[in-house]
């Protein structure tokens, strides 16, 4: 017999937030009433089988941050965005949980019906799942530093990676390792998986699942965080 699945969510909130040029890191401004981290928690949370969340944050971010709130752990984030997943992971490999879905603290917009999707599409496949949405404008190469287009690329078939992510806890710890967490070609979980040799499936996301990076982006999600 296989062993029970056991979800839990890992949130990397231990960036500084350079392009948002704001006096908090992005995650700890608050939208409609709470900080975006916590728009982010309570969004992971509205699924049963989510059982309980490990935020990676920074040491000197530990000041901003509640105590204690049930189903949720704070655990120490890293100088990159793969360290601060990898702690979480580690902590729910700790814990027994067998699968690990990752979700940006920047992403406060997560529909509930996107969440149900990608943990459906991941939870029974070592692949496991990614929120992704395809690429809608037409892309261009510059060359290198200049203003001016080289070529078109073609958009067939090009999507966009978002966030929640999920996969086996222990694949994604062994990929992310192997990768290297200071590796820049390791931008997502994904990227991780698909270097092991893993072909992570696509699930349809919303453009309300935004990642909030630059200030105008608060606006945005003001509107789509409005009940
Ligand atoms: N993150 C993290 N640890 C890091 C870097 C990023 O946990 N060392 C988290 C961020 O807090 C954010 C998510 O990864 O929730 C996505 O990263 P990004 O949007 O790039 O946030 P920042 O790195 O904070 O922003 P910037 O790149 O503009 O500095
Ligand atoms: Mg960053």
């Amino acid at each position: 017999m296989s062993e029970p699945v056991r979800i839990a969510a890992v949130i990397p909130a231990a960036g500084y937030g350079k392009r948002m040029q704001s006096s908090v890191p992005k995650q700890f401004l608050t939208v409609q009433g709470r900080s975006i981290l916590q728009h982010s928690v309570d969004a992971v949370l509205q699924n049963e089988a989510v059982e309980h969340v490990f935020i990676a944050v920074s040491e000197n971010a530990q000041h901003q941050l509640p105590l204690s709130r049930p189903k949720v752990s704070f655990v120490a984030g890293g100088d990159t965005r793969a360290e601060s997943v990898l702690s979480g992971v580690l902590h729910a490999i700790t814990q027994q949980y067998t699968h690990v879905l990752v979700h940006d603290a920047a992403r406060p917009g997560l529909p509930a019906e996107v969440l149900a999707a990608v943990i459906k599409a991941g939870i029974h496949d070592d692949n496991g799942a990614i929120v992704a949405v395809p690429v809608r404008d037409s892309l261009k190469r510059s060359e290198p530093d200049q203003l001016i287009i080289s070529t078109n690329v073609a958009r067939d078939n090009l999507w966009q990676a978002q966030t929640p992510q999920l996969f086996s806890a222990s694949l994604l710890a062994d990929a992310i390792s192997e990768m290297g967490t200071d590796n820049p070609a390791l931008t997502d979980e994904a990227s991780a998986m698909e270097f092991i040799g893993y072909h992570p499936k696509l699930v349809m996301g919303s453009l309300k699942n935004l990642k909030i990076t630059h200030p105008e982006d608060l606006e945005l999600i003001t509107a789509f965080l409005k009940v």
